[in-house]
């Protein structure tokens, strides 16, 4: 990978080769990882120009607006695939074959449930908890079931992880919902799809069964596989660092769960909705322009920007499609479509946000789908971290499979060279 070669050359020092590798697609990336020898450190907080790992799931283009999982278009996967197929692809490099597909589709049927003492852990929390809080714990939790199967270097043991976390994220995530709700925590059923089960887990009770409405069905398999991974994201990257110290597979997820839950995050789907209740009116609108524009005002148009898409992010166009289909599909006029889209629209006519390349993302529709769906604002930061499991678990997977080690990055200090200790009777 390479062929190139950068040169950086520091007063007073002989100059410094730095290898340049090539991936398939993408920017190079400069090999720094001889400059410690040097006795210099790169400096890039948040990351902005780190290539911290070599990846092969999911490719990014921000400029031009492109997301592909192992290759294959989200546009495509979103509109062809489903998610049980598209965590496939994200765990072993290639679509299923058919015969593949029934196996793997049996496997994650076979572990959706939870043992019967993960409910013990609910009744820890407040009915009114935010569910995000539940998730880190049962998640983390879920280690203390499988001390059989914890070694992450026996990869029998990262496999049936994968797939216990693939199978089990619906059914805490819905338990955490009827715990919230004061109701009876329903069972995975193994004849219901992956997102039948869990709308049959979040809304049927023992006193009803009812058939799960196939166009919220489809909506729902279609926002999982929107969710499913992104490249190295916060969250993924939280995951990725507590996995380079060994901890278990569930510990990381969890980690994952909680870097998740912020606001400019997975937390903006939640945050989405809050504001448009905020809102309230397009006569409203340009208020929250202006705050948004405001350097003194800490109030940020949420669902919009992103670290890597300067053009509109693939996911957000997929999830407006499937907004107006769901919508249309089941009859409902949602006033808060027609003020999202009214603030996407003067939003995206504004030239501090034109200046910055400033798109919907991923959360900006998600929310209204979600709700015309059912799920309760809570819950929406919950179901992008089930459907994210799944990317999170193969790039867990693969950080394994292709070695690692121990993350442990460096800093610039700027504090204090040394002093002496200061007696307490001379401190002033
Ligand atoms: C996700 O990384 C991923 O892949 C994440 C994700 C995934 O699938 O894992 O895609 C999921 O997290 C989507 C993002 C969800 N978050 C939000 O919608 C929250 C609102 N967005 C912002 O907080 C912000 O856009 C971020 C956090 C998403 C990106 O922040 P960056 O990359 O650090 O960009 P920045 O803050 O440096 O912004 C550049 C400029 C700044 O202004 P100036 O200093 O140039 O004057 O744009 C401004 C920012 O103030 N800006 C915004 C804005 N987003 C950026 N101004 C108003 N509203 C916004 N939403």
């Amino acid at each position: 990978m390479a062929d190139k070669k950068a040169q950086l050359i520091i007063e007073g020092a002989a100059p410094v080769e730095l290898p340049i590798l090539s991936g398939t697609a993408g920017p190079d990336v400069i090999d720094v990882r001889a400059l410690t020898n040097q006795g210099v450190f790169t400096y890039d907080p948040g990351f902005m120009s780190t290539a911290a790992c070599e990846s092969k799931i999911t490719f990014i283009d921000g400029d031009k607006g492109i997301l592909m999982h192992r290759g294959y278009p989200i546009e495509q996967l979103a509109e062809k695939s489903d998610y049980l197929e598209t965590c496939y692809a994200l765990l072993y490099g290639e679509l299923p074959t058919a015969e593949q597909k029934a196996e793997f589709t049996g496997l994650v049927k076979n572990h959706t449930m939870v043992h019967e003492q993960m409910k013990s852990f609910l009744n820890g929390f407040r009915r009114d908890a935010h569910p995000m809080a539940v998730m880190c714990g049962m998640v983390g939790a879920l280690s203390a079931f499988y001390h059989d199967s914890l070694d992450n270097n026996n990869p029998q043991h990262r496999e049936i992880s994968a797939i216990r976390l693939i199978a089990k994220m619906p059914t805490m995530a819905a338990m955490c919902y009827k715990y919230s709700a004061g109701q009876p925590i329903m069972y995975p059923r193994n004849d219901l799809s992956y997102a039948e089960n869990f709308l049959h887990m979040m809304f049927n009770t023992p006193c009803e069964e009812k058939k799960i409405n196939p166009i919220l069905a489809k909506a729902m398999d279609r926002i999982f596989i929107l969710h499913a991974d992104h490249e190295q994201n916060a969250s993924t990257s939280t995951v990725r660092l507590t996995g380079s110290t060994g901890a278990n597979p569930f510990a990381c997820i969890a980690a994952g769960i909680a870097a998740l839950w912020g606001p400019a995050h997975g937390g903006a789907n939640e945050a989405v909705l809050t504001m448009l209740d905020e809102i309230g009116d397009v006569s409203n609108i340009e208020k929250f322009i202006a705050k948004a524009k405001d350097k003194n005002d800490p109030f940020k148009l949420m669902g919009f920007g992103h670290r890597v898409y300067k053009n509109f992010d693939p996911r957000a166009k997929v999830m407006k499609q499937t907004c107006d289909e769901v919508l249309s599909e089941l009859g409902i006029n949602d006033p808060k479509l027609e003020l999202a889209m009214k603030l996407e629209e003067i939003a995206r006519n504004d030239p501090y946000f034109k200046e910055r390349n400033l798109y919907p993302n991923v959360d900006f529709y998600s929310g209204i789908i979600l709700k015309a769906i059912g799920i309760p604002t809570s819950m929406f930061t919950v179901i992008f971290a089930l459907a994210r499991t799944a990317g999170w678990i193969a790039q867990w997977k693969e950080m394994y499979a292709e070695g690692y080690k121990i993350g442990r990055p460096r800093q610039i200090y700027t504090g204090y060279t040394q002093r002496d200790y200061l007696p307490l009777d001379q401190r002033k």
